[in-house]
């Protein structure tokens, strides 16, 4: 695998227009893929006739593979047909059954971005499907949320959870929660897990690239949602790899494309590396005035770190409504702290310590799932958005089909 495409891949469609079985097969394989968890390909089991059938009344994707028994004229002129069904920004790749280095180039010269020789391994299928894609899209990333919390107890780990729950389950976006707290985490609590591993086994584990133990330590909670599933050490070690827990963040966003840490409980080296790097930070207070005072503190700070910019720092008030009277009103928070709220959560200990104690995630209930919808709009804004086609079009070469129609 070129290293240039162990990414992951950008958000796209692939149709696979094949009779071969083995290349059916590889084609099924790369759901499995991880680099392919935000393409969708779609494996139809026909030829060249079957998409010009699609694609007369349905859009066409990113890429098109077609297989073909036959590359004579008459092919091609198929292929013509096709192509006039067919949006400019979409690119074809033609499976064909012989090795052939005039049919390669006249296909090429055509528009046709590759010639594979059937069956196609799927180490080739992967990496001609990543390379295309990476070529006509870019290599966009993945997202890293840090949530962090004025002082303690504010409610920083419960909401990672709900705001985990919500981009896995509504936004339906592959997410990893990562909790920087170490022995000190109550994430397992929350999600149901037994902790396997001390954060500095996984930093050990992602540092030797030993992908089979950094498996070993992740907890699947749902489909979509995983666990880093540490919290072995004790409670009063300093681990000593600490300074290399941005190693972690490297090799989960390589998979993920939402990664959220936890930073409720972390020191402040591990804060300071993960909030440097954060695409969206979510300062979690209460609305009273000591935990005010150090939200505004602690924003200030990381707009620092962020060059003077705090567009994707983001203020929670928390437990709206704890201490009726005594709290800082919405007017002067916003005053005091020059910002919005990006959201607020009133306090309702009958959800949140309910939905704990009883192991239930909170967005299982109504007002959970109202939550839930406070928080996405703070991740809809940063997550990766598909590159407008005009704009990937502008940069692309030998992949256009509608080479054909001038012909
Ligand atoms: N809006 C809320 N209403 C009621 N209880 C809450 C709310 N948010 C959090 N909690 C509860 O407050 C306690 C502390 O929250 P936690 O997430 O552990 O804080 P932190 O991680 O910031 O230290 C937990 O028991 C949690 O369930
Ligand atoms: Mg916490």
């Amino acid at each position: 695998m070129g290293t240039e495409t162990s990414i992951l891949l950008p958000s796209a469609t692939v149709d696979l227009f094949l009779r071969d079985r083995e290349t059916v097969e590889a084609a099924k394989a790369l759901t499995s893929d991880w680099r392919f968890a935000r393409v969708v390909v779609r494996v139809h089991e026909g030829n060249v006739e079957d998409a010009i059938k699609l694609y007369a009344h349905a859009a066409s994707p990113e890429i098109i593979m077609i297989e073909t028994d036959t590359t004579d004229q008459g092919f091609i002129g198929r292929l013509g047909e096709l192509s006039g069904h067919c949006s400019e920004h979409t690119s074809a790749i033609v499976i064909g059954p012989v090795n052939d280095v005039n049919l390669y180039r006249s296909l090429t010269a055509m528009g046709v971005s590759d010639y594979l020789v059937r069956p196609v391994p799927i180490e080739t299928l992967s990496e001609v499907i990543a390379q295309s894609l990476i070529e006509k899209l870019g290599t966009t990333g993945s997202r890293l949320i840090a949530m962090v919390g004025a002082k303690g107890g504010v409610g920083v780990s419960a909401l990672a959870q709900v705001l985990a729950w919500g981009t896995s389950d509504t936004l339906l976006q592959k997410t990893l929660l990562l909790d920087a707290a170490g022995a000190w985490s109550s994430l397992c609590v929350g999600i149901g897990f037994e902790p396997v591993a001390s954060t500095a086994e996984a930093i050990k584990a992602v540092v030797a690239k030993d992908a089979d133990s950094l498996r070993r330590m992740l907890y699947q909670a749902n489909d979509r949602l995983t666990v880093l599933a540490t919290g072995t050490e004790s409670m009063l070690d300093v681990p000593s790899q600490i300074g290399q827990f941005e190693e972690i963040l490297n090799t989960v966003m390589a998979s993920y494309p939402i990664v959220i840490v936890d930073l409720s409980s972390a020191g402040p080296l591990l804060k300071k590396t993960v909030l440097t790097r954060a695409h969206e930070t979510m300062v979690v207070t209460t609305p009273t005035l000591a935990s005010l005072r150090t939200a505004r503190a602690l924003m200030l700070e990381i707009k620092n770190l962020h060059g003077g910019d705090s567009a994707d720092i983001d203020l929670i008030v928390n437990m709206a409504g704890i201490s009726p009277g005594k709290e800082v009103s919405k007017a002067d928070i916003k005053e005091a702290l020059s910002c919005e709220p990006g959201a607020i959560i009133p306090f309702d200990p009958k959800l949140f310590i309910g939905a704990e104690n009883e192991g239930r995630k909170i967005s299982s209930e109504k007002s959970g799932v109202d939550v839930v919808q406070k928080l996405l709009p703070l991740v809809k804004k940063i997550v990766v958005k598909e590159v407008p086609s005009d704009a990937a079009n502008d940069k692309k070469s030998g992949s256009i089909l509608d080479r054909f129609k001038k012909k």
